[in-house]
């Protein structure tokens, strides 16, 4: 019989407060970058990038040691993607073992080299497999369950079919997405689907898609009712959102962000790059990947974006680091993103050789 039994969520840091989480972000949110958002004020709970599913797959290490040594003080789901029911089920046994929140099964990832295999994103083309795989994790998972998904692959017909597996099989925990697989990053998250979501589930959902600041955290959780909200590019540009939520919600003033502390948060994110055996331009493509989210709040007018992106040594990098957050220190960092500074490497999608993977090679040993 499979365990219907819903498991409530791990206690809140701040309960009677809607609950936070950083959203898992493969090549972004390893021990590292876990450890540096938990230093600006954790959110309640964090996601493991994806460990992949498939009949030869193994645990990977390097993402595994975001769950044993998590410095976090708070729960970390631990999430896979795949859809080979008896990898899935042998991958959750021996995820089990291990010091996580929950499991949480990937039905969101947009990427096409994924969703043509018919995992991430591409199982929402699929309700009969999600029924068994749902079904089948159910009974082999006797702690927490939990899926992150999007409202649907092209568009949202089969989405109140996904909503009623979710219930039958008892998940935990429904992270929602709220844009379709198709849509990628882009067009307008649908808020009134994760609502319905949270109208119609048993188990808490978090509202996932474009929750900016604290005041769109607000927004958003007023208009969806959700248990909290999952925050994935904006922690990556403000490490400080998830205090800034939890103090707005609480009705205290937003501590402001000066360009120094940027500043600072940056050179962080370089120390872990510049200690590894990479090339140097594969430590300033690495960098550069976080500074595409963080240049968003910098100047309206995106002169830091600009230039930033045409250096092409740590020296000209640092340089214009120093150059606009430095000039004037006390100067604020925008609590939004200025509106048409677009991030370009917006998603997970396939980039083999690129310099973010290098330097995961380079520091998976
Ligand atoms: C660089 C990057 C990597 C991502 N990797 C994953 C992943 O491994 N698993 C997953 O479920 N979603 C992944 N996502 C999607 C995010 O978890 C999240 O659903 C999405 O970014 C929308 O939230 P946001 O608007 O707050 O960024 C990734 C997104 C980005 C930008």
């Amino acid at each position: 019989m499979p365990n219907l039994a819903l498991h409530p969520l791990p206690p809140p840091s701040c309960p009677g407060l809607a609950v936070t989480a950083l959203a898992p972000m493969q090549d972004v949110t390893d021990l590292f970058f876990m450890q540096v958002i938990a230093s600006y004020g954790s959110p309640d709970y964090f996601f493991t990038e994806y460990f992949r599913v498939h009949p030869s797959s193994t645990l990977d290490k390097k993402i595994l040691r975001s769950i044993t040594e998590n410095p976090t003080q708070r729960p970390v789901f631990a999430q896979m993607i795949g859809e080979s029911i008896p990898d899935l089920v042998r991958t959750a046994k021996l995820l089990s073992r291990y010091p996580v929140a929950g499991i949480d099964l990937n039905m969101g990832c947009p990427a096409p080299r994924i969703y043509r295999k018919n995992v991430g994103g591409g199982l929402l083309r699929d309700p009969e497999k999600v029924n068994q795989i749902l079904g089948e994790l159910r009974q082999a998972v006797s702690g927490r369950l939990s899926v992150k998904m999007r409202i649907g692959f092209e568009d949202t017909a089969s989405f109140e079919k996904m909503l009623a597996l979710i219930n039958r099989h008892g998940i935990d925990l429904l992270s929602l997405h709220g844009r379709t697989v198709k849509q990628m990053y882009h067009g307008a998250v649908d808020y009134d689907r994760i609502a319905q979501a949270v109208q119609q589930l048993n188990c808490p959902v978090l509202a996932n898609g474009n929750v900016t600041s604290a005041t769109s955290a607000a927004a958003v959780l007023a208009q969806t009712g959700a248990a909290g909200v999952m925050v994935g590019r904006s922690a990556i540009r403000n490490p400080w959102i998830f205090r800034q939520i939890r103090q707005y919600l609480s009705g205290q003033a937003v501590t402001p962000v000066k360009l120094a502390e940027v500043r600072e948060y940056i050179e962080r994110l370089r120390q872990t790059t510049a200690a590894l055996t990479v090339p140097e331009r594969a430590r300033v493509s690495y960098l550069k990947m976080y500074l595409n989210y963080i240049a968003q709040s910098v100047d309206a007018e995106g002169a830091f974006l600009r230039e930033m992106r045409l250096a092409q040594t740590e020296a000209q990098l640092c340089s214009v680091l120093d150059r606009h957050l430095l000039s004037d220190p006390n100067a604020r960092f925008n609590l939004e993103p200025y509106p048409g500074l677009l991030a370009r490497p917006g998603s997970e999608a396939a980039r083999p050789t690129s310099a973010a993977e290098q330097i995961c090679v380079g520091s998976a040993g």
